[in-house]
């Protein structure tokens, strides 16, 4: 099983998730690259099982525009089947950028794994648990299922 792990972090904390995720996929059975979003695009999509996407919470509730954005819009037409799972950082909102970017993958046919996992601001011990827990989690039941 070959995941790739794809995140875009301004201060760290979603880059601290992205690492906790990879741990998890590892210890889960996974080959793992652990990729900023400059070292990913639609190309490299066929080259994997699934992909868990980072990305902290921009703007207004939206993913980060300068980069994450326009690479993720790219891959959207070719997602369709593609295990997908979701996490990020967010600061003063309710995680309404996360339900919107979940309900967006299912609009592009994506095979959404749970709810993502949303972290305020820096993650404690708890929340890095809570990513390893959940990418091994996309690996045992999410990649192994396809
Ligand atoms: C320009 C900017 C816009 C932000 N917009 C939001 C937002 O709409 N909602 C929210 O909950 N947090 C918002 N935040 C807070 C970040 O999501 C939060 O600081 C997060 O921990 C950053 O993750 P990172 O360290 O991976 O960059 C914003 C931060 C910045 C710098």
């Amino acid at each position: 099983m070959k995941l790739a792990i794809v995140y875009w972090s301004g201060t760290g904390n979603t880059e601290a998730m992205a690492n906790a995720m990879a741990e998890g996929a590892k210890e889960a059975g996974a080959a793992v690259d652990l990729l900023s979003v400059d070292e990913f695009n639609v190309d490299k999509l066929a080259d994997f099982d699934g992909v868990l996407f980072g990305c902290p919470a921009m703007g207004n509730e939206v993913l980060e525009e300068a980069e994450f954005e326009p690479m993720f819009a790219e891959l959207e037409a070719k997602l369709a089947g593609v295990p997908v799972g979701l996490f990020g950082s967010y600061g003063w909102g309710s995680g309404e950028w996360m339900a919107d970017w979940k309900k967006r993958c299912g609009d592009d046919g994506a095979k959404v794994y749970g709810d993502g996992v949303i972290i305020n601001d820096v993650p404690d011990e708890d929340g890095l648990q809570q990513c390893r827990e959940y990418a091994a989690g996309f690996v045992k039941n999410a990649l192994k299922a396809i």
